[in-house]
C-alpha cells in the first residue's frame, strides 16, 4: 500500500458515502409539517419530536438518492466504476437507497435515544447528533449489503479500515461547519 493508494481509498469512501451525508442537511430545507411520531409522546416525552418531520424524512432521502445516481453516472462516464463506482447497476441504486434512507433512520433513533434521555428537541447531544446518521447509513447497508461495505470500508489487509477513519475525522469537521453555516444562514437558532 502506497500514499497514493491510501488516499484514493479514503477519498473514494467519502465518494461513495456522500449520499449519506446530504439527506440530514437537505432535511432541514425540506423539513416541516407533520411530525413522524404525529406528536405522540410515551412516559411524558415526545417519541421523536417536531424536529423529525415526513417531509424531511422523503425530502432528504429523495435528495440522498438522486445525489447517489449522479455519482453513478460520473464514475460511468468516466470510465472508473471499478473504484468510484456501486458495482452493477440494480445493487448501486439498492446500496444508494440504504445510505440515504439508512442515515434518516439514524438521526431518527438518535432522536428518539435523546427524549428518552430527557433531552429536548434541537439540544446537544455530543457524538449521537455526530455519528446517529452514520450508524444508521452503515447499518442499513451491511444488512443488506454486507460485502460491499467490508470492502469498502473495512478490507483490513487492504487497509479499506482508512476509508472508515477518515469518514469519522471528516464527519466531525462537516457537522461543525455545517452548523455554523446553518446557523449564519438563519436556518438553525444555535451555531451547533
Ligand atoms: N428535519 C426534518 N425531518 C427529519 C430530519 C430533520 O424535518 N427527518 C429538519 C427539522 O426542521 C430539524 C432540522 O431538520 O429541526 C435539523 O435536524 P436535526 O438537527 O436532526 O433535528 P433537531 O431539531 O436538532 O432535533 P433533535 O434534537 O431531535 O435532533
Ligand atoms: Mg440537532
Amino acid at each position: 500500500m502506497d500514499a497514493v493508494g491510501a488516499v484514493i481509498i479514503m477519498f473514494a469512501g467519502l465518494w461513495l458515502f456522500l449520499p449519506a451525508m446530504l439527506p440530514n442537511s437537505a432535511a432541514v430545507v425540506f423539513g416541516g409539517g407533520t411530525p413522524v411520531d404525529f406528536g405522540r409522546s410515551i412516559g411524558g416525552k415526545r417519541i421523536l419530536g417536531d424536529g423529525k418531520t415526513w417531509r424531511g424524512f422523503f425530502g432528504g432521502g429523495l435528495a440522498g438518492v438522486v445525489l447517489g445516481m449522479i455519482l453513478m453516472g460520473i464514475a460511468y462516464l468516466l470510465g472508473k466504476e471499478d473504484i468510484w463506482g456501486y458495482g452493477g447497476l440494480w445493487g448501486g441504486i439498492g446500496i444508494i437507497v440504504c445510505l440515504s434512507f439508512g442515515s434518516l433512520l439514524g438521526d431518527m433513533l438518535g432522536s428518539f435515544i435523546k427524549r428518552r434521555m430527557g433531552i429536548e428537541r434541537g439540544k446537544k447531544a455530543p457524538i449521537l447528533d455526530q455519528y446517529d446518521f452514520l450508524i444508521g447509513a452503515f447499518l442499513l447497508t451491511a444488512l443488506f449489503y454486507p460485502r460491499w461495505v467490508y470492502d469498502t470500508y473495512i478490507e483490513i489487509p487492504g487497509w479499506h479500515i482508512l476509508a472508515l477513519v477518515f469518514l469519522l475525522i471528516i464527519t466531525l469537521l462537516l457537522h461543525r461547519a455545517m452548523n455554523i453555516i446553518g446557523y449564519k444562514a438563519g436556518l438553525k437558532d444555535v451555531p451547533w
